[in-house]
């Protein structure tokens, strides 16, 4: 008998997504797994277990994970739950792990090997397993329908007998996965629209989906891109720069929405509170980068509140979860990409080459050691420090205190895949 997968219904109430897919669980089975699937794990995504029974699953309970090789996850396992998976198990997740070194330091102790899955290089052989992209997609589509729910009044041009609804005007700031999205989905809805970076490739990108391009565009700014095509954190005078420029931009507008990330960083503040109170009432704001510490001033995490001058700033959280049923697929379908790279078609098990370079980019935990060297490094620094002092040495920068990136990500020539 082949080797398990097993899918667990997500335990955290406010995650409806689900690690499997119909299609995925038949492509697994063809691979020679046996695959169980946890009662009601697809329900939240509207996929139902007789949907995975027919596609060849099993569908069983959380006690299952016991003897499950390889266990397929929306979120990092909790505690209570790498309780129940066998030691030397393959656990591919959302890790979230930055400031999350108890979590991580848990795994390394249950002897799982957990990949995070967000860390998969963006070159174009690992496309396919990019759940970064597949679901700031969703997120930057959904951003746009939400503001269009929040919005009391239509968002295209329209010319009545009864006379002319204008175009919503639409300013999308930072210009990335879920923000070219958000900028072609307005756009489909009618609205007039702008949108900013900080890097210069997104200029192109922007007007190629008929969008203004609005920007400070110094030398700072065409040195924003990393190597690995992330935004670098700016400088206090470029960001005083962006708000000077922004600013009168921002109170002419309908709705903003804001996508701004710097990886391992907290989101950078775009939207002061004196902006949003220069806004028209019926002005909607959603903060896609709520749970990053958000961009916008006063946005609470998962709460719409109406600000005194009747300006919207919406918090959704997960908001990729609010189209659970694409954003499931999806998800799933990056997470079988990648097992499938570890898959022996022989033998068919599993197995993990640490030295390989999806994995290596990926693995946090191996062999009961954290191995990435991001948090094996933290957790050294962190170990130093409780040490007693043993000989008299300048205190070192706390380096376990400074924020820490992610592994070098090549990006390729591949366009991104966020504007349809
Ligand atoms: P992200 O989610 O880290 O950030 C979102 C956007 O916010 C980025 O465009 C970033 O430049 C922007 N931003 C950061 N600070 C800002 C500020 N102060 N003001 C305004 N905007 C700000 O980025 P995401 O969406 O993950 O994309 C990052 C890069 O990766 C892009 O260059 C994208 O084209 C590229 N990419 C490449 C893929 C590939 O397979 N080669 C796949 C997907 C994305």
């Amino acid at each position: 008998m082949g080797q398990t997968i097993f899918v667990p219904k997500e335990i955290d109430a406010a995650e409806p997504r689900v690690a499997a897919s119909p299609d995925t669980v038949k492509r697994l089975a063809g691979l020679g797994f046996t695959v169980v699937v946890e009662k009601d794990a697809g329900a939240a995504s509207r996929i139902l277990d007789a949907d995975f029974a027919a596609a060849g699953a099993t569908i069983g309970k959380a006690a299952d994970a016991a003897k499950a090789d390889v266990i397929l996850k929306v979120r990092r396992p909790s505690d209570a739950e790498l309780k129940g998976y066998k030691t030397g198990a393959l656990v591919l997740a959302t890790m979230d792990p930055y400031g999350n070194d108890a979590a991580v330091a848990a795994m390394a102790k249950a002897g799982v090997s957990a990949f995070a899955m967000e860390f998969m290089p963006r070159i174009t052989r690992a496309q396919s397993m990019d759940i970064l992209s597949s679901q700031a997609n969703l997120a930057g589509y959904q951003a746009v329908i939400d503001a269009a729910a929040e919005y009391d009044r239509a968002l295209p041009m329209m010319m009545t007998a009864a006379g002319t609804v204008p175009a919503a005007k639409v300013f999308v700031m930072g210009a990335g996965v879920a923000g070219l999205q958000a900028i072609a989905t307005a756009r489909r809805l009618g609205a007039v629209v702008t949108a900013t970076d900080v890097r210069p490739a997104a200029k192109e990108q922007v007007a190629s989906l008929g969008a203004k391009f609005v920007a400070v565009e110094d030398e700072e700014f065409k040195a924003a891109e990393t190597a690995g095509g992330y935004a670098k954190e700016m400088s206090k005078e470029y960001q005083a720069k962006q708000a000077a420029l922004t600013a009168d931009h921002i109170a002419k507008q309908d709705i903003v929405i804001t996508t701004a990330l710097i990886p391992g960083r907290p989101a950078p503040k775009l939207i002061s509170a004196a902006m949003v109170a220069a806004m028209k009432a019926g002005s909607v704001i959603i903060d896609l980068a709520v749970e990053r510490g958000g961009n916008v001033e006063g946005a609470v995490p998962g709460s719409v509140i109406t600000t005194a001058n009747g300006v919207k700033i919406v918090g959704h959280l997960n908001v990729q979860g609010r189209v659970a049923a694409s954003a499931s697929l999806l998800y799933a379908r990056n997470l079988f990409a990648f097992l499938e790279t570890m898959v022996d078609k022989e033998t068919k098990t599993v197995s993990v080459n640490p030295d390989e370079e999806l994995v290596k980019a990926t693995l946090l935990t191996h062999g009961g050691k954290v191995i990435h060297p991001a948090f094996a490094n933290a957790q050294q620094d962190a170990a130093v420090q409780q040490e007693p002092a043993v000989a008299q040495k300048p205190a070192a920068p706390a380096k376990a205190k400074q924020p820490r990136k992610p592994a070098a990500r090549k990006s390729t020539a591949a366009k991104p895949k966020g504007g349809a």
